[in-house]
């Protein structure tokens, strides 16, 4: 028996991570749903996984998907959110629209989402939601200002689930990934490339320097980190962000 054996999951997001924790979470028994706002995204899930267009910034879509699942499914065992958004500009560049973008997705998303699954978990009695945040919602980062502010608020709004949610048998977690061998790391490092007038071989080896572990995170590391805090082995672990960083200081 996997330790997801029976456990109805629901992953927003079918990225590079969103992948690689849909693979997991099946690999361990989980019959799993992913919500993406892009189609062709859950083209390509595996079989067995099942997908749905959800748009987390739109409440009647997460409503319908929430519905559709407990009508389908009879319940929400696990929420994975994965899905979001990575764009560069410093604070005096910044338009007020990319601003909002960036809270919508990646901060409004995660709360839409929890707002929609906590009740039938509440009724049930159990659940176990993991939010991604990232090392940048620990710390800030240059030309990163709205990405972290949204990050930073992910575990602020986790960490306030959690404590509303504990007594109703609900656990609250985020994972805190630091650069990821992933298209959003590319696309940031060749932006870190293009502001520094450096390669991108050159940013990227500087960041693997900062690492303890000298390398950049794999999804997988993400993915088998979800697995825990999905399933009952963190049984007693609530309201953390767990940095999967490869050790970034
Ligand atoms: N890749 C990294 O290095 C890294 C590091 C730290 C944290 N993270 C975080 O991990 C998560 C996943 O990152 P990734 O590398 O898989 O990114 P990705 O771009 O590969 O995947 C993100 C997915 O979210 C979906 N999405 C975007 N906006 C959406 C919306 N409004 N509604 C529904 N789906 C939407 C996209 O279609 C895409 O499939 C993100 O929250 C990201 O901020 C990534």
């Amino acid at each position: 028996m996997g330790l997801l054996a029976d456990r109805v999951a629901v992953v927003t997001g079918g990225g590079d991570i969103g992948a690689a924790v849909v693979s997991a979470l099946c690999q361990h028994g989980a019959d799993v749903t992913v919500w993406d706002r892009h189609p062709q995204v859950l083209e390509g899930l595996p079989e067995g996984v099942a997908g749905r267009v959800v748009d987390v910034t739109s409440d009647s879509a997460i409503a319908s998907a929430t519905d559709a699942m407990i009508d389908a499914r009879g319940r929400i065992d696990v929420l994975v959110n994965t899905a979001g958004i990575l764009t560069s500009a410093a604070v005096a560049e910044m338009s007020t629209d990319r601003w909002h973008q960036t809270i919508e997705v990646n901060l409004s998303g995660v709360f839409r989402c929890c707002r929609a699954v906590v009740p039938p978990m509440i009724k049930r009695g159990s659940g176990s939601i993991v939010n991604i945040s990232s090392t940048g919602g620990l710390r800030g980062a240059a030309d990163h200002g709205h990405y972290c502010a949204s990050k930073f608020g992910v575990i602020g709004l986790s960490e306030s689930l959690a404590l509303e949610v504990g007594q109703h048998g609900i656990r609250v977690n985020c994972i805190c990934p630091g650069a990821v061998s992933s298209e959003m790391n590319t696309a940031m490092l060749t932006a870190m490339a293009g502001s520094n007038g450096s390669s991108y071989e050159a940013v990227e080896e500087s960041i693997i320097g900062k690492t303890a572990l000298r390398r950049l995170v794999e999804p997988a590391d993400v993915a088998n980190a979800a697995v825990f805090l999905a399933s009952d082995l963190s049984s007693c672990i609530t309201g953390i962000a767990l940095p999967v960083s490869g050790g970034l200081f």
